[in-house]
């Protein structure tokens, strides 16, 4: 029997686990294959002893309809820049991915899959380039993967932000309010983009296109008469205005900046500039995140397990499922990795919410 490895890196999301069964699934079905996890990514693999853990089918019943990941993640411990405490006590980085490749040959794992997002399948595209057989699997709520048209936990995110987003409209609608609800996504407006249209935003401000708090104000007027109306904004945490920078901090350790809080921030803007209603703000954050992905993120999610594993079959490696113009394919984890999927100004979508009346501030 071959031995395979799956893993899973970087933030959590709905669907991760719907993979691991279907990959499980295949595998046993195949009759050559035996499936392990790696606990927390590639940790799992650097501890002494090793934590890996068998996947049968008994161990992965039912996991499909549960949000998180039964293996465990991680978005720290990149094996590329891992860090590493010096004699003095100060810390620095030093790539260990050679090490890791040859610790994954000498456990015998005949081929590994990798579910993660760009951060991840770079560690991939590093491990393939020193003989590892991997295959990787995307994964991000933010849909911001140029080699594929959809990640699986996307919708379930859309629909999560979606549902608070109709309760905001409700309480609104009450007080005669302005609510700002802040949406995830890193520096890509899907997540916003998407709930504006399904919710009937009046604004959604996304990182693709500065506001200008004037505007964002004039579209806010234009609701108000003698004090009744209200407004209910869609904000990604990575917008900014015009000339100005993203809102968010960033810590030691950490490889990105932090984003969250620019909804606070044009609450203050608003005010500032004269806004007479009342602003609230709601901060989404991890509750996009968590929690049963929905029907079209299993089924996603599920197709990919199952496109992974035959690419293993086949001896596709250096290879990233995707899905594209309908179809399960695969491209080159190079090619994966290699563009950013941000909003384009002239997608269709920002011409149909233009079209629905929703401002984007610009
Ligand atoms: O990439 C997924 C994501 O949820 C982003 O939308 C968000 O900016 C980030 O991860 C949050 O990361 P963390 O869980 O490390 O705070």
């Amino acid at each position: 029997m071959k031995k395979l490895l799956i893993l899973t890196g970087g933030g959590d999301c709905p669907g991760l686990n719907a993979v691991i069964r279907a990959v499980v699934r295949s595998a046993r079905r195949s009759g050559q294959w035996k499936t392990w996890g790696s606990i927390e990514a590639f940790n799992g693999i650097f501890r002494d002893p090793p934590e890996i853990k068998r996947l049968t089918r008994s161990s992965v019943s039912g996991i499909h309809v549960r949000g998180g990941t039964i293996l465990q993640t991680t978005n720290r411990g990149n094996p590329l820049d891992y860090p590493v405490q010096q004699k003095d006590g100060s810390w620095t980085t030093r790539d260990r991915t050679a090490e890791l490749a040859a610790k994954i040959r000498s456990m015998g794992f005949d081929a590994v899959i990798n579910i993660g997002g760009d951060g991840s399948q770079r560690i991939s595209q590093a491990l393939f380039k020193e003989g590892c057989p991997i295959v990787g699997v995307p994964k991000t709520i933010d849909n911001d993967l140029s080699a594929t048209d959809l990640t699986f936990g996307f919708s379930t995110a859309v629909q999560t932000a979606t549902e608070s987003f109709d309760r905001l409209v409700t309480t609104a609608a009450s007080h005669h309010r302005v609510i700002i609800m802040e949406v995830m996504g890193r520096d890509a407006g899907w997540i916003a983009l998407h709930t504006a249209i399904a919710g009937g935003a009046e604004l959604c401000l996304i990182p693709e296109i500065p506001y200008r708090v004037d505007k964002v104000l004039k579209r806010i007027s234009k609701r108000y008469r003698k004090g009744k109306g209200f407004v209910n904004i869609v904000i990604s945490e990575g917008a900014k205005q015009e000339g100005g920078n993203v809102v968010g901090v960033k810590e030691a350790g950490d490889e990105n900046i932090k984003l969250g809080g620019v909804a606070n921030a044009l609450r203050r803007q608003l005010e500032n500039a004269g806004c007479e209603a009342q602003v609230r703000t709601t901060i989404l954050g991890h509750v996009q995140r968590g929690g049963i992905p929905v029907a079209q993120d299993r089924v996603l999610a599920s197709a990919m397990g199952v496109k992974a594993f035959e690419l293993v079959q086949q001896d596709q490696f250096g290879q990233m499922v995707a899905f594209r113009n309908n179809e399960f394919v695969s491209v080159s984890l190079e090619e994966a990795v290699r563009d950013y999927k941000a909003v384009h100004p002239d997608h269709y979508l920002i011409n149909v919410a233009r079209n629905l009346g929703i401002a984007f501030g610009d």
